[in-house]
Order: C-alpha cells, then structure tokens, then sequence
C-alpha cells in the first residue's frame, strides 16, 4: 500500500523522495527497496499506542533480517526475538546485545540451546518440558541462571489465515494450560532455570484482537497462580493493510482494545511484544520489470521478472500485494491482467487480475507491502538468485539510498558441494 514513504511525485513512485525508477535502473530488477524511515515511523506509532502499557519491544526477525533494517531498529533500542541460531547469530552481527534477544522456537536443537546459553541471551521461550532439561545443562556448564517463559496455547483459534494461526488446540506450539501446571510442579527440578513469564502468540496479521483478549484473560489465570512469573509476552500478530480498501482496525485501535487485558494482569515487569509484520511490511517495495505480454484465449497475461522465488507469499498463501507502475498513468487507459512470474508452477501467479496500463515489455511495476515475509522467503527455486536489497534511509532532511545486499550470483549457490565425480 501507498503511504508518506512510498508514494508518488510528478507522476512517477518515489520512495522518501528517491525516485524508484532511478535505483531500478541503477540495481537492476528484481531488488528489494526498503524505507527505514517509514520502519522507524512505525516503530514509534507501536510504542505510542503502547503508552500507557509498560512495554518492550523485541522485533521478530523473522520478518526481516536484512542487517541495515536490524541495525537501525537495535540503535532505536529495539531487542530481536529469534527463533534460530542463525537468527541468533544475525541479531549478534546486527550489534543486537544479547541480554536483548530472545530465542523462542518449536522445535530448538540441543545445539542451538547450548549456542543460545553461551551467547548469554535475556529469554528462551519454552515450548515443551524436554527444552528444560537441556537449558538446565547447558546453563549448569556456563554457571549462569537462564530467564525463561513458559509459551501458552490458549486453545483460542485466532481471526487470521489458516496457515497462520498457531494458539488453537491442534497447533503445534506453545504448552497447554495442564502441561504448564505439570511443569511448575517440577521447577524445583531445574535450578538453573528462572521461569519468570509467560509467553503466548495466537497467530499473525490478526485482523481483530478478542481472541487475544481471550488469550492474555488465560496466560492472567496462570499469572496468578504462579507469582514468580513476573511478566507477559504477548506476541507479535499486529495487522497491517494490505489492500487500499482494507476495513482493519489500526495499530492504534488494536492495543487500545487489548489495554484493559494487559493492565488488570498488574505485571511486576514490563509486557514484552514481539512485533514482525507491522514494523516493516509496508515499508517495502520489490521493483520488477515487464518481460512479456501475452494476449491469448480472452485473457492479457503479464510475465515480469519477479516470481515466487522472490515473493512466495501469494503462491503460499493466496496472499493480495498491489501491483503499481512506476510511472503513473490515467485509471482510464488500462487493462485487466494477470500478473505471473518465470517460475515453472501455475502457483507462480503475482496477482490474479490487476488493472494496469497496456504494457509494454521494459516497464517498471512495484509490488506493495513486501518488506514482511518478502526476502526471508526467497529461495533459489529454478536456480533463481535472490534478489538484491536497496535501503532508503533519511540523514538530517537529505534522503539518500545504499545497496544493503548484492543480488546472488548462481556460481555462489552451492557452496561446499563435493566436486568429486
Ligand atoms: N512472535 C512469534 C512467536 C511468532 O511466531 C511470530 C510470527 C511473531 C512474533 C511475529 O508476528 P508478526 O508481528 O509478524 O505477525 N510467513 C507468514 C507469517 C508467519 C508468522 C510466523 N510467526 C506470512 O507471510 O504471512
């Protein structure tokens, strides 16, 4: 979607003033462009919206690793929450300090634990009671007390995509009510841990908040049971339009919903938020470029240079990303079509029907509100280099733009591969 960063002057998509043909020409397609003052502008309406809630804020890199995004949230005070040791690893490259990064996940190995508790990281969120016993270990050989919280299924089933929705009974994530219980009995078991929060995050792009309500109403019935859990992580989950008609409620409007929850919880420490999605989705272009047009059996299709392995999020999802052109034109002279991409799958489809102008091959479109979930993505489907990344950044009242990251280049993709006949 348009907004004060990505918009258009004398006729032609800009990004904080940058025209986003000029870097297209310069970079090549398909690239990424990233704003960060649109990110840090972001940043600063989630925490005012959080005011009168003491908050924390770890941003889920997930979302995007790019290092200048996670750099500059980090100098804004941001923590990063990670659900890897390579995210680990990232955040630590980005100058994250380590007391600020939280390492959650399903499924952690005993290797990333034993990483997590080297590198000294403030939390691990815990998702079953075998993760104790590896923290106990691994935190026992580094003589250090390790902070966790005991990550909540709520048992609610969030307003979302089925695909990401993750506190509903069935989902893989999280410990039930009765497991947390079990476990309280038994923290004496492991002494190297300090279980002093919970954790629960019910799903993504949550397009209204009663059933977070629901779910910090069931974290607060463990909350008061256990005094030693100090504190609450709601999540990430905070939703962001993807569609100029969208109806869902700002970012503003959510919290202030979900401020009667948190508040009546009378946590001793701050309640720690998890934004991905919020923060940088629509601060982020993925420039393109028209390859093709083909006109056959009733219908126009656009063939661009950008796919699935560069945006999976419609292929995976059905997931809608306008479709623009760089130069602007009159709503008058366009035409219906599909937008696909190279990709050899029929899933390969950018936006199912779009009204652009008649196409010529050479021009440049932008894909909308890919900064979420858009490189991190990306893989190397049909040998495909990732693309490259551009970032917009903002010195004084002078906007500048710098290549954050080169596109690959296919002789790099496999590296350590045995040459051996
Ligand atoms: N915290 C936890 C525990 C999470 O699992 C997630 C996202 C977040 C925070 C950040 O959520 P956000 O604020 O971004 O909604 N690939 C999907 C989204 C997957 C989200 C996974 N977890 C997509 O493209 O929509």
């Amino acid at each position: 979607m348009l907004n004060d960063s990505i918009h258009y002057a004398n006729g032609s998509l800009h990004c904080d003033g940058i025209s986003l043909a000029q870097i297209a020409e310069r970079i090549g397609t398909p690239c990424y462009v990233y704003s960060l003052p649109r990110i840090l502008h972001q940043l600063q309406r989630l925490k005012a919206a959080f005011q009168a809630i003491p908050s924390e804020i770890h941003y889920s890199a997930k979302a995007n690793a790019n290092l200048d995004i996670l750099r500059a949230l980090i100098q804004a005070g941001v923590g990063i929450d990670t659900v890897s040791g390579g995210e680990i690893w990232r955040a630590l490259q980005a100058g994250c300090p380590a007391a600020d990064i939280v390492f959650a996940g399903v499924g952690k190995t005993k290797a990333e634990i034993d990483y997590a508790i080297d590198e000294g990281v403030g939390w691990i969120n815990i998702e079953n009671q075998q993760e104790c016993a590896w923290i106990q270990a691994a935190a026992t050989r580094a003589g250090r007390t390790q902070r966790v919280a005991l990550r909540l299924n709520p048992a609610e089933r969030a307003a979302t995509h089925a695909a990401i929705a993750t506190g509903h009974a069935e989902a893989k994530f999280g410990l039930s009510a009765t497991s947390i219980r079990e476990l309280m009995q038994r923290a004496e078991r492991y002494p190297a841990l300090d279980f002093c929060g919970l954790h629960v995050h019910i799903g993504s792009q949550l397009s209204e908040p009663s059933a977070t309500g629901r779910a910090i109403d069931a974290a607060g019935n463990l909350l008061a049971e256990y005094p030693q859990l100090a504190t609450l992580n709601i999540g990430g989950g905070f939703p962001v339009p993807y569609r100029q008609d969208s109806e869902l409620s700002t970012v503003e409007e959510w919290v202030a919903s979900l401020q009667p929850y948190l508040l009546r919880l009378q946590l001793r420490e701050a309640v720690k938020i998890e934004p991905g999605r919020f923060l940088v989705a629509d601060a982020g272009v993925l420039l393109t470029r028209v390859l093709y047009c083909k006109r056959q059996l009733g219908q126009t299709t656009l063939i661009v240079d950008a796919s699935m392995s560069e945006l999976l999020r419609p292929a995976l999802y059905g997931a809608h990303h306008e479709i623009v052109p760089l130069n602007e034109v009159e709503k008058a002279s366009r035409e219906t079509m599909q937008v696909v991409g190279p990709v050899c799958e029929s899933t390969d489809v950018l936006l199912p029907q779009v009204a652009l102008p008649p196409p010529q091959a050479g021009d440049l479109l932008a894909i909308l509100t890919v900064g979420a979930y858009g490189m991190v993505m990306a893989s190397n489907y049909n040998a495909r280099p990732r693309p490259a990344e551009v970032v917009v950044y903002r010195n004084g009242a002078e906007s500048g733009w710098r290549l954050s990251r080169a596109r690959e280049d296919w002789r790099s993709f496999y590296p350590g591969e045995s040459q051996d006949p």
